[in-house]
């Protein structure tokens, strides 16, 4: 056959066929490529909608009718084999871990049992189970406390009115709370765009004069995760769901936004101070480093992008990144992936230490301070140092409290520590001249708390009752809530690890 080139040069029409030919193909092929993206995209939103949601739909496993790749993704969350130096899946008993713990929160549910969270799916049965929930007799919390574990928050607050659900008492709702964070609590069931259904959140930026509408899908790919990832308090007596955000987002805004107002969560039992508890200011801490000034969202290290069978889609398990370097962190930075654990664990060590320093500091500070009342100390000698010791914690707590042992933002981390550790240490001093002033005995004995055994029966809490009083109601009042749920939804969604 002769070469195509002497082919052309007999027949040029055969030269210009061909160019157009080849046109023709290639304005084809990319039509036909930019159709398929197109659809990809459309299967991804809409041509997946194949049962359109209702409004305030609460049943994840409804939505992952249509969404499988999200849906079956989030069911990971209920994985518990991963644990990382200080974070992970597991669930860690924090109190045994740090049993001064106990002592800081005598005469506060918190005392009584505090667990290193799991994932989303199991925000029900964790809710259930705690001891801070209390029994069948003894039921303190108020509905409000539902708001950050379950899809069935906004349906209810729909229903109700918000103001009538916070008000209402947990107990009292726990039927009506089955399903666990998910999908309704960051998206439109239309759309599918992410989405803000709690008030607190909102009503926190528009008491700055922000709208929540004004902020980018990247600001939006954290504030939903803000929604309860934040520092809160319940205002007043109607328990109203409240951020502390009015005088800015660090510990020490939050700390005069509180102290302005005289809120305390209780009394201490031992030293009499009246007490913060910081929640878990992940989103406000975070704030302050650099990878949120630098535009980095939650998402991207805890939901990263994920592709399987040529579609690309957003990894729901939402974990520790640490189990997924790969997708998260390698995104970004080049360095291996034993180099950024490294990285990760020299900043969340440093932050340990100095937060076990704070820990010992503050407990003695309250049992020196008990010793001082038992002395006779007075109220006006007392004043200070009380609230010394109410600021060291409420700083100690606001690090101890996020997730992620500091990592999110290390710097700020070590600085509301370390003015942890000065304001416990100086109460410790004001208590010691007040010691020996009254030639009252000094040095003060401190007793062994070395486990959370220990330390509990210091405080003089009965751990045995507390379980069985605990273990009736699950059989009892969470048995009877289950069936009235299962009556309302005609079936219960078993949140099970698959065999
Ligand atoms: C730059 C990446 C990055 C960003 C952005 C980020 N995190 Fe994290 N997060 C981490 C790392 C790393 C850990 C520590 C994991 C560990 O110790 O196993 C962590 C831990 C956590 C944990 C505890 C998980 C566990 O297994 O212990 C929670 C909850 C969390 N982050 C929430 C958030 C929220 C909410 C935001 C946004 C406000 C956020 N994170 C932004 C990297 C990130
Ligand atoms: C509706 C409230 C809510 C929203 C929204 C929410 N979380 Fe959570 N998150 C929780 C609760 C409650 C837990 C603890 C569940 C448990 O322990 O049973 C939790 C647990 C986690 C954990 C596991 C913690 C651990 O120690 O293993 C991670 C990681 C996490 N959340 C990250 C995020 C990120 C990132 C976002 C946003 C994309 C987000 N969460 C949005 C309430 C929420
Ligand atoms: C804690 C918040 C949160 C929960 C809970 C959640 N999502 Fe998402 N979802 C996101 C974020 C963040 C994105 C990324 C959106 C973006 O970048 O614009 C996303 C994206 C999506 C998308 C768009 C396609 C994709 O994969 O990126 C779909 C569809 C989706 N989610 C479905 C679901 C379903 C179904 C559930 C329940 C099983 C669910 N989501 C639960 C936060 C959440
Ligand atoms: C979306 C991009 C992005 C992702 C994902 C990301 N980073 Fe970063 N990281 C940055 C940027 C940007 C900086 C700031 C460095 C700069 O601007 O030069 C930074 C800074 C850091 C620093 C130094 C700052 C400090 O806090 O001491 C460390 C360490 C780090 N990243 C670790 C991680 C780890 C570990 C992960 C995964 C869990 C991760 N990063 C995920 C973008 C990212």
């Amino acid at each position: 056959m002769k070469p195509i080139s002497d082919i052309v040069k007999d027949k040029p029409w055969l030269g210009w066929l061909l160019f157009l030919g080849t046109a023709a193909v290639v304005f084809l092929l990319g039509l036909l490529a930019s159709s398929i993206i197109e659809r990809r995209t459309e299967s991804v939103y809409s041509l997946q909608m194949l049962k359109p949601i209702a409004e305030w739909e609460p049943r994840n496993e409804v939505w992952g009718e249509n969404f499988p790749r999200e849906y079956e993704s989030y069911l990971k969350t209920l994985n518990m084999d991963f644990a990382s130096k200080h974070g992970g899946s597991k669930m860690i008993d924090y109190l045994e871990k740090y049993p001064e713990l106990v002592v800081l929160w005598a005469g506060y549910a918190f005392s009584k049992d505090y667990n290193q969270g799991r994932g989303h799916a199991y925000a029900i049965q964790d809710i259930r189970n705690t001891l801070r929930t209390g029994d069948n007799v003894l039921s303190p919390m108020p509905a409000t406390c539902w708001t950050c574990k379950s899809t069935d928050v906004p349906r209810m607050m729909d229903k109700m009115g918000v103001e009538n659900y916070y008000k209402a008492k947990w107990k009292d709702l726990g039927s009506e709370h089955v399903n666990p964070i998910g999908c309704q609590d960051c998206h439109d069931p239309k759309t599918l765009n992410l989405r803000i259904t709690r008030p607190a959140l909102i009503e926190a930026f528009q008491r700055q004069g922000k709208d929540i509408n004004s902020f980018t899908r990247q600001e939006m790919r954290s504030l939903v995760c803000a929604q309860c990832h934040v520092e809160y308090y319940f205002k007043g007596e109607g328990k109203y769901l409240t951020f502390p955000w009015d005088k800015g987002f660090s510990a020490d805004d939050m700390e005069a936004y509180f102290d302005e107002i005289e809120f305390s969560d209780w009394t201490h039992a031992l030293s009499k101070a009246p007490m913060l508890k910081a929640q878990h200011p992940d989103y406000e801490l975070f704030k302050t480093g650099i990878h949120a000034i630098r535009g980095v969202s939650c998402a991207d290290c805890h939901m990263p992008y994920k592709s399987e069978g040529g579609v690309k889609f957003t990894d729901h398990h939402i974990q520790s990144p640490l189990n997924n370097v790969a997708n998260t962190c390698q995104v970004c930075h080049r360095e291996d992936t034993q180099r950024l654990i490294q990285d990760v664990y020299d900043r969340q060590d440093r932050i340990e230490e100095l937060r076990r320093i704070a820990e010992k500091t503050i407990a003695a500070a309250h049992i020196e301070a008990k010793v001082a009342w038992d002395n006779g100390a007075t109220q006006d000698q007392m004043k200070d140092i009380l609230k010394l010791i109410r600021h060291a914690q409420w700083r100690w707590d606001w690090v101890a409290a996020a997730n992620g042992l500091g990592f999110h933002a290390p710097v700020e981390a070590l600085r509301v520590l370390g003015t942890a550790i000065q304001k416990g240490e100086e109460a410790r001093r004001q208590l010691a001249v007040l010691f020996v002033k009254h030639g009252w005995k000094f040095p003060v004995e401190l007793p062994d708390i070395s486990t959370k055994d220990k330390a509990q029966k210091f405080i003089g809490l009965d751990m045995p009752k507390l379980k069985q009083a605990k273990q009736e109601f699950l059989n009892t009042t969470v048995k009877q809530w289950d069936e009235e749920a299962r009556k309302r939804q005609g079936y219960l969604f078993e949140y099970k690890i698959k065999e």
